[in-house]
């Protein structure tokens, strides 16, 4: 019988290291020719994790959010829309408003989209003036129409051409505005360049598509609405789709790759997931252009109890890289600390996929509440009889079996404050491991990783002992 190892039964051999500084280390990882990442961490497609303020957060961080499908079609499109609007180069659709729109609208629309100014155009598109925050906040009249609040075309600095992020920090330099309409000669809108999306052009650490967007992916299933789901997430721009299913190694879920990329061949897709060499080289001769690695190892799983099936999460990433060549894997579930991030990706993955870590975030879906004096945020795992009950009024599947649970229904996670500041410590923690290692980027870090298997005893004595302390 073969044995089956996970994160705290290897350690890595500490290597002689040429490196300085951690700041010197390089994090980016290739995902995919769209896909590049500065921070190897993904976000997982669970309803208490990923919508689009995690995704947001995600991507100004280096990594990826993968929106999750447990909603309708027209929700998950939402959240995708929301999050390749948070940031561009240039707006080239930017939201307009009739100059009839009641001051009431204008407040519902800024709710809507999160932001608060607004171009005002006549029904050819043709710029008539913009109406910002310091324009209606004071204004207690609700009634008022949006002509009456502008600022007139006659004030605005715009320009009749399309220009660089350069010349727009002149504009905003010398006129001290935070928004150039960009028009044709005509008057007509041809793109907004904002203040906001120039402070955030700075952040070099972004994972952004050519245009300056955010990344973002989306998951998909394998049934009823997949397909549907999937030309609606590609019309809303994801930038990259993931086929999300407990057991990937199922010929159902290697027909849905061979149609996805049928369909949309030039979208990058994640299929998964496997824990097994065999399963790798299936998903990807089936057109999987990253393989996710994990069956059972979540924090809210409970698919090896209840099935009795598995693979501990360090030799099912091993097995698989052995199936993938140059096809990345992602890890996904099990990391419980910087230290099994650093383990996963020694094993052979690109990057891992986070739940429980980065939920219980102010980015995470739902509230924060009081639980033993704690404050917590609700987290459950999606296979789960709750969670499964919520996907089948929200999506149209319609299956002849009811599974059995594999998931924890009702779990809490301790409130931790931003996703930043999760990222922050983690990546710190990885930048450690790489230079343990004497590894500069990941590709060195394959080459150089050695693990030692430990004992128990080995085990206890990784983590603090024998002093008394606080928490
Ligand atoms: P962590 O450990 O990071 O794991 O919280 C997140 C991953 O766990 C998987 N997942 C599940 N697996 N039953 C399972 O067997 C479930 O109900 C379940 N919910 C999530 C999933 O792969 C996720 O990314």
């Amino acid at each position: 019988m073969n044995e089956g190892l996970t994160f705290d039964d290897v350690l890595l051999i500490p290597k002689v290291s040429k490196i300085n500084s951690r700041k010197d280390i390089d994090l980016s990882i290739k995902l995919h020719s769209k896909i590049n990442l500065n921070l190897p961490i993904i976000s997982s497609p669970m309803d208490t994790v990923t919508e689009s303020e995690m995704s947001i957060s995600m991507a100004r961080n280096g990594g990826l959010g993968i929106i999750h499908r447990f909603c309708s079609i027209e929700e998950q499109v939402k959240q995708v829309k929301r999050v390749k609007r948070a940031e561009n180069y240039l707006i080239e659709n930017p939201i307009c408003i009739s100059p009839q729109a009641t001051l009431k609208e204008i407040k519902n629309k800024s709710i809507e989209y999160d932001f608060e100014t607004f171009l005002v155009v006549d029904e050819n598109k043709k710029l008539l003036g913009l109406i910002s925050k310091r324009d209606y906040f004071l204004e207690e009249n609700e009634n008022k129409k949006a002509f009456q609040l502008m600022t007139p075309f006659e004030k605005l600095i715009v320009s009749y051409k399309k220009i660089s992020l350069a010349e727009a920090k002149n504009i905003f330099r010398k006129y001290k505005i935070e928004k150039i309409p960009i028009i044709d000669k005509n008057r007509k809108i041809v793109g907004l360049i904002t203040f906001r999306d120039f402070k955030n052009s700075l952040n070099k650490k972004a994972s952004r598509d050519k245009n300056g967007k955010l990344l973002v992916g989306a998951a998909i299933g394998i049934r009823g609405d997949y397909l549907e789901r999937a030309k609606e997430l590609v019309r809303a721009g994801v930038d990259i789709l993931c086929i999300d299913v407990a057991h990937g190694h199922l010929e159902k879920s290697i027909k849905t790759i061979k149609e996805i990329k049928k369909y949309f061949p030039d979208i990058p897709l994640i299929a998964g997931n496997i824990a097994t060499t065999e399963g790798a080289k299936d998903l990807i001769k089936a057109g999987a252009d990253i393989i996710k690695v994990g069956i059972g190892p979540g924090s809210a799983c409970t698919t090896r109890i209840i099935a009795g099936v598995g693979v501990p999460q360090l030799s099912a990433i091993i097995k698989a890289k052995s199936g993938s060549k140059n096809i990345p894997i992602i890890a996904d579930g099990g990391c419980r600390n910087s230290g099994d991030i650093v383990k996963a990706l020694a094993a052979g993955a690109s990057a891992v996929m986070l739940g429980s870590l980065l939920a219980g975030t102010d980015e995470s879906p739902g509230e924060i509440f009081y639980l033993k004096n704690k404050r917590v945020k609700a987290f459950r795992g999606m296979s789960s009889a709750e969670a499964y009950k919520n996907k089948l009024k929200s999506t149209n599947d319609n299956p002849e079996y009811e599974p059995i649970s594999e998931g924890i229904n009702y779990g809490f996670i301790e409130y931790k404050g931003s996703v930043k500041e999760v990222l922050t410590n983690l990546e710190k923690g990885i930048r450690s491991g790489f230079s343990y290692c004497g590894a500069i980027n990941i590709k060195e870090l394959w080459q150089r990783a050695e693990f030692i298997k430990i004992s128990d005893k080995g085990y206890k004595e990784s983590l603090p002992h024998t002093i008394n302390f606080l928490d």
